[in-house]
Parts: structure tokens; sequence; C-alpha cells
């Protein structure tokens, strides 16, 4: 999974922070969907690696997701960001999120971890 999201963060656009990411999302049955984030001139438009994994997952139809990877080329394993741990949690529920670095620095949690007392389905 860490090399699939290495080879996907090669094909990132981040003309504007420079900060490249990919993403590999594994399913149950050992399927792997990638993404990398892809920045656009307006800011705010832009996509995180782990997003593009997941909507490229649902909208091919994969369900039942087990573990994401995420590398960056940063000093330390990079957690998602905030958004990406919401949409991770509803669509993908308590997976296992492998951080790496292309150092070879990793760092593996729940994402139950990283987002506690998550907003969902079950408060409406
Ligand atoms: N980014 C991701 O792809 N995933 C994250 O979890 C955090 C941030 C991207 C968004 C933007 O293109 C760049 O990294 C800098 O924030």
């Amino acid at each position: 999974m860490v090399a699939l999201a290495r080879e996907a963060r090669a094909r990132a656009r981040a003309p504007y922070s420079r900060f490249r990411v990919g993403a590999a999302l594994k399913t149950r049955g050992g399927e792997i969907v990638t993404g990398c984030n892809i920045e656009n001139a307006s800011y705010g438009l832009s996509m995180c690696a782990e997003r593009v994994a997941v909507f490229k997952a649902v909208s091919e139809g994969l369900s039942d997701f087990v573990a994401i990877a995420v590398v960056t080329g940063s000093g330390r394993p990079t957690p998602p960001c905030g958004p990406c741990r919401q949409i991770l949690w509803e669509l993908c529920g308590d997976i296992a999120v492998h951080m790496a670095t292309v150092r070879g620095r990793s760092l593996t949690v729940r994402l139950s971890r990283l987002l506690p007392l998550p907003f969902d389905e079950k408060s409406l």
C-alpha cells in the first residue's frame, strides 16, 4: 500500500503548496485504489489525496475498506486533515491509517484515535 501511495504521490498536482501527498485505500477483498492531491488556482477547490482515493473507490462501487496509506515528503508521518478524517470515518469506518514518509518513517493508528467522538449518521 505504501509503495502504491508513493507512486500516486508522484502524480500529485501541487504547484502552490509544493506539498505532494499520495494515498492508497484498501478493501477487505484486497483491491487498492490510489489518490493524490490536486490543487487549483482557486486554492479552496484543491482536493486532498485521501479524499480523491475514497471518492474514486466509492464511485467505482467499492466498499468494506480496511486501511489507507498516506505518503508525504515531510520529516514526520503526516496525519490526514480534519475534513479527510470526517469523510474517511463516514465512508470507511474505523480503518487503519498508515502514515509514511518518503524517507521511511511511519506510524499506524486507527481512525477512531484521530477522530474521537465523531459526528456521523448516528448523531442525526
Ligand atoms: N493535503 C492532502 O492531500 N492530505 C492531507 O491530509 C493534508 C493536506 C494536501 C492539500 C494541499 O494540496 C497540500 O496537501 C497542502 O495542504
